[in-house]
This record gives structure tokens, C-alpha cells and sequence, in this order.
């Protein structure tokens, strides 16, 4: 069974889908791994570390290979170099993108889409929405630290004070947490809010204040799988008032709302950054989703009438070295129910939860319910 680690071809994106401790694992498992050369650089990792964990280094590590372990989604020249049959693991990003997912499913590789992983318990480890979600809304803190004239912490000095930054986190998920946690140790006045109700108690359990309309929509707001439902144009429009009234008084915002399958909810509107102070700094961490934030671009940092609005592309990749270490680990988890230990070959199940909830292409054709093309009407 051999296992390709391939090098990413989007210049954007600085992760990589193994370590060398991943690479160990497989090699353990019966497996024979082959990593294309510079594929670990931008996150700190050289061939040389990769040899020493047993790998191989090689230009066409792809071909042949039973697995091909990515970050995201091969364009159609990879594809080419794909044996049939081959399984192939990434973020694929399917929504709205039914164009890829075909050329997968033309070339005859079995696609599995780490991002559709169901949240169940058994598949905690595997779950990558959350382990770089985590990441960005770590990052998304420092950002804006970094781009905030100020300090963050109130310091008492001999030269005089200088208040806490307040600071209010939009959306309150597995980054949203990550967010109010990072705010909090650096000393902010931390606000929060959501539309699932279940948020509440986890964000003043952080020591933050939750701010939100507790209508009876509200109450209802969260699907069974935990995520956020889309909320009706009247909630919207409450929820935008009260916003408005607390951004004022805003440092620093940072918003991670989400909705699975659908472009991300706009939160704040322009005339809400404009009641922000000057020297305020916004971070869009779903601006590659469409963007909470009215004004927002995609892999810029635009300045509207002295507030900062940061739209940085790839977050968890700007900290590429972590990323790739908890991505490579949830890979390895998730391949490893794929291997028969005792034959130390590929034995897929195709009845496993897991496994169907991933399982995008096979056979030639799109296979995931969420993605199947529907017949012409
Ligand atoms: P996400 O990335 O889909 O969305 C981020 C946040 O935005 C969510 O909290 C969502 O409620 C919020 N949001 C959506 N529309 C909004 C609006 N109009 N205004 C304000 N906020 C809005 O969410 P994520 O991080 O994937 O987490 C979703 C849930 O799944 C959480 O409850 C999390 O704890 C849970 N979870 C469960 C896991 C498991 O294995 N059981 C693993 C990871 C997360």
C-alpha cells in the first residue's frame, strides 16, 4: 500500500497533509509513503525530516499510489497522475463547486471530503473544521493585536493608564471560543454573541458577556447536527439593531459566523463601521465564505475611514506549522479506519458513518447525497 503526500499547488496555501510523526503512523501500518520534494517547507518540515521518518522523496510520489493525502482539493493536472480507484483526502470544498467534484469523479478516484466528517464522538479526532477553526480564531486575536494601535491589556504606569480594548466576537463556534479565550488572556473586555442559544452559557463560562436577541427563534436556532440555522429576515433585522448599538463602542470585532452549505450571513454593515472609531480594527474570518462584513475583500486589509477591516485568505495556514501538525494528525486518524490491520491493506467500509459522510466521488460518479447531480427538470 503506498501513501503519496503531495505538495500543494495553490501558492496560498502553506500547509501540508503529514509529519513526519503521521508519516511514522503509516509506515506502521503496513504503509509505504512517498512525499513530493518541498512538500512540508512552509510549514517548517524538510525532506530530509521526512526521509528520517521513512519516507521517500519523489516528483511523481502520486503515481501508483493507493492514497494521496492532501490539503485541498487536486486541480485537473493532478488528477491526471492519479492511479483509478485511487482514495484521495482533502479539504475539497463541494459546495458550489459541482464542476470539481465531476472532474473528480471522471477521473475515477474515490474523493473524501475531511470537511463533511459527521460530528459524532468517535470522530472527534478526525474533525478538521474544528481543529483549524480553533487555529483561526486564535489568530484572528493576534491580527488584530497586530494591526490595533494600542495595547490590549489595561496598564496602570507611571506615565498613566491605558484602558482594556473591548473587544466582541461574532459568532461563537469552535473559533469564535478559540477567540474569547485568546482575547481574554491578553487582557480584553470580551463580548460575544450567537443565534444558537447553547453558545450562552459557554461564553460567560470563558468569563465574556453574551449579547443577543432571546426571542422564540432564538430559542429554536440550532439544527440537530449543532450548527447554525439560517434566520429569518425580522431576526436579522433585530439582531442588526442591537449590533449596531454595541459595535460603537467596539475596539476590536472579530466575526466567524457560518452557516454549512450556504454564503456566510452578513453581519455588519457599512454604516455600523462607520460608527466605529478611528484606529478600530475588524477581522473577517469568513470572508473566503462570502464575509460577515460589508466591505471585507478576500486576502486584503482595507482601511474605511481609519477602521481596519482584515480579510486575510488561509488563517489556520498562517500558522501553517500548527495546522498542518493537528490536520495530519486528523488525517491519519480518519485513514487508519480504512486499513485492515492485520493485512495491512486498504478494506474500506463502505457502510461506516464516516465513511458515507465523506465519501464524495467512486466509480466514476458523485455519490454524496448533498452533491449527486439532479436530473434535468
Ligand atoms: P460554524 O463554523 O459553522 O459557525 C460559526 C458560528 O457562527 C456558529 O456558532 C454559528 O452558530 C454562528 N452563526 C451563524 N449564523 C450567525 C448569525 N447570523 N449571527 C451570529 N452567529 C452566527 O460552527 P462550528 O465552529 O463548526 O461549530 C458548530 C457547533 O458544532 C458548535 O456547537 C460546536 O461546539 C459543535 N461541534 C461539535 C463537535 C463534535 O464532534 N460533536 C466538534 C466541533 C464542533
Amino acid at each position: 500500500m503506498r501513501i503519496a503526500i503531495a505538495r500543494e499547488t495553490d501558492p496560498g496555501e502553506s500547509r501540508v497533509a503529514a509529519t513526519p510523526e503521521t508519516v511514522k503512523k503509516f509506515i506502521g501500518l503496513g504503509a509505504e509513503v512517498a512525499v513530493e520534494p518541498g512538500a512540508g517547507q512552509k510549514s517548517g518540515i524538510l525532506d530530509a525530516d521526512y526521509t528520517a521518518a521513512g519516507a521517500t522523496i519523489a516528483n511523481d510520489a502520486a503515481k501508483g499510489a493507493e492514497v494521496v493525502l492532501k490539503v485541498r482539493r487536486p486541480d485537473t493536472a493532478e488528477l491526471k497522475s492519479y492511479k483509478k480507484g485511487a482514495l484521495v483526502v482533502a479539504i475539497m470544498d463541494p459546495y458550489g463547486n459541482d464542476a470539481a467534484l465531476k472532474a473528480m469523479a471522471d477521473a475515477g478516484v474515490v474523493a473524501f471530503a475531511m470537511e463533511l466528517m459527521p460530528r459524532i464522538t468517535r470522530a472527534q479526532s478526525m474533525d478538521v473544521l474544528s481543529s483549524q477553526a480553533n487555529l483561526a480564531g486564535y489568530r484572528a486575536v493576534i491580527d488584530a493585536s497586530a494591526e490595533y494601535g494600542r495595547a490590549l491589556p489595561m496598564m496602570m504606569t507611571a506615565a498613566g493608564t491605558i484602558p482594556a480594548a473591548r473587544i466582541f466576537v461574532m459568532g461563537v463556534g469552535v473559533a469564535g471560543l478559540q477567540a474569547i479565550a485568546t482575547a481574554r488572556r491578553l487582557g480584553g473586555i470580551v463580548t460575544a454573541t450567537d443565534v444558537r442559544p447553547a453558545v450562552k452559557e459557554q461564553v460567560q463560562s470563558l468569563g465574556a458577556k453574551f449579547i443577543a436577541v432571546e426571542d422564540d427563534e432564538f430559542k429554536q436556532a440550532e439544527t440537530a447536527g449543532g450548527y447554525a440555522k439560517e434566520m429569518s429576515k425580522e431576526y436579522q433585522a433585530k439582531q442588526a439593531a442591537l449590533v449596531a448599538e454595541h459595535i460603537k463602542k467596539q475596539d476590536i470585532v472579530i466575526t466567524t459566523a457560518l452557516i454549512p452549505g450556504r454564503p456566510a450571513p452578513r453581519l455588519i454593515g457599512k454604516e455600523m463601521v462607520a460608527s466605529m472609531r478611528p484606529g478600530s480594527v475588524i477581522v473577517d474570518l469568513a470572508v473566503e465564505r462570502g464575509g460577515n462584513v460589508e466591505g471585507a475583500r478576500a486576502g486584503e486589509v482595507v482601511e474605511v475611514d481609519g477602521v481596519k477591516i482584515v480579510g486575510h485568505n488561509n488563517v489556520p495556514g498562517r500558522l501553517a506549522a500548527s495546522a498542518s501538525a493537528l490536520y495530519a494528525k486528523n488525517l491519519l486518524t480518519f485513514v487508519e479506519t480504512l486499513i485492515d490491520k492485520k493485512t495491512k491493506a486498504l478494506a474500506v467500509n463502505w457502510d461506516d458513518d464516516i465513511v458515507k459522510g465523506t465519501a464524495l466521488t467512486r466509480d466514476g460518479a458523485v455519490i454524496h447525497p448533498n452533491f449527486v447531480p439532479k436530473p434535468a427538470a
